[in-house]
Order: structure tokens, then C-alpha cells, then sequence
């Protein structure tokens, strides 16, 4: 799907990783929803998180992209809406698996934690790896 909308969010710990992924997103030919936030200033991941959710369960963008410093409170907000799964990704590997096993619509990511060619990486992978089925399908459907 590495053509689709992809909406994107952070809190001020990702703001600068955002800005960079915004801008690797538009080369890739998406179409971006920025959810915010727009500056460094200290402001809360959790309504960061809830925007994602309404977004991407609304049908607004395929996918999402979360960003806050470690990946780990905006991914766990965003986990209590049904229908989201976002997955902590640090490395390739678990973008490919979230991608492949998960079904994951949304990637989250630590500022703090990964570099921006890791997190550029991550981000191509995580849009374009299909969701594998089959007996994964019905561990997904077990978490709806
Ligand atoms: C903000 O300082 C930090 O706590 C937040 O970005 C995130 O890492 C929380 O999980």
C-alpha cells in the first residue's frame, strides 16, 4: 500500500522524527494526515493517540504512524481503542512481523530510543509488507 493516506502523530518527543517522516512520506507518494503536534512544546501522547484512533478507524487513512520517545505510552493510548493495533517497532524485523503476523495499522516509534535511517527503514517496511492470513487471521479475530 505504499501509496495510500498515512496519518502521523506525535507528542513533542517525536516532534522533530515527524517532521523528518512527514517529508519521507510525501517522497513516497502518500498522502499525509498530520495529527500534530506542531512544535516541541510538552504536551500530552495520550490525545495524540486518541486522534490516531478516530482517524484510522474512521477511514480517514489506511495506516498511521505514532511517535513519542520511547514508542511505549503512545502505542499503549492508542492500543484501548478497538480496531487499533500499534505496534512498538524498534528495528526492521518486528516492522516486517507486525506487518506479517499482526496485521498492524498503525507504527509506533521511540525518538529517543532509534535513529532516523532505523525509523525511515522501519517506516518502509511497515508499508509495504502484507498481512500474511491464514492462522493469523484468527488470533486477529480473537482481539476484536
Ligand atoms: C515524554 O517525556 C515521554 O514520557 C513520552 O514521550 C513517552 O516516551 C512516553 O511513553
Amino acid at each position: 500500500m505504499a501509496k495510500g493516506s498515512v496519518a502521523i502523530a506525535s507528542d513533542h518527543a517525536g516532534y522533530a522524527l515527524k517532521s523528518v517522516l512527514k517529508e519521507e512520506l510525501a517522497a513516497m507518494g502518500c498522502e499525509v494526515v498530520d495529527l500534530g503536534t506542531d512544535n516541541a512544546d510538552s504536551v500530552d501522547y495520550p490525545d495524540f493517540a486518541d486522534a490516531m484512533a478516530e482517524t484510522v478507524t474512521g477511514g480517514r487513512a489506511e495506516r498511521g504512524v505514532l511517535i513519542c520517545g520511547s514508542g511505549l505510552g503512545i502505542s499503549m493510548a492508542a492500543n484501548r481503542h478497538r480496531g487499533i493495533r500499534a505496534a512498538p517497532c524498534h528495528d526492521v524485523i518486528a516492522a516486517r512481523l507486525a506487518r506479517q503476523h499482526n496485521d498492524a495499522n498503525v507504527l509506533a516509534l521511540g525518538a529517543r530510543l532509534i535513529g532516523e535511517e532505523t525509523a525511515k527503514e522501519c517506516l518502509h517496511v511497515f508499508l509495504e509488507t502484507e498481512f500474511e492470513g491464514g492462522r493469523h487471521q484468527r488470533r486477529i479475530d480473537k482481539m476484536s
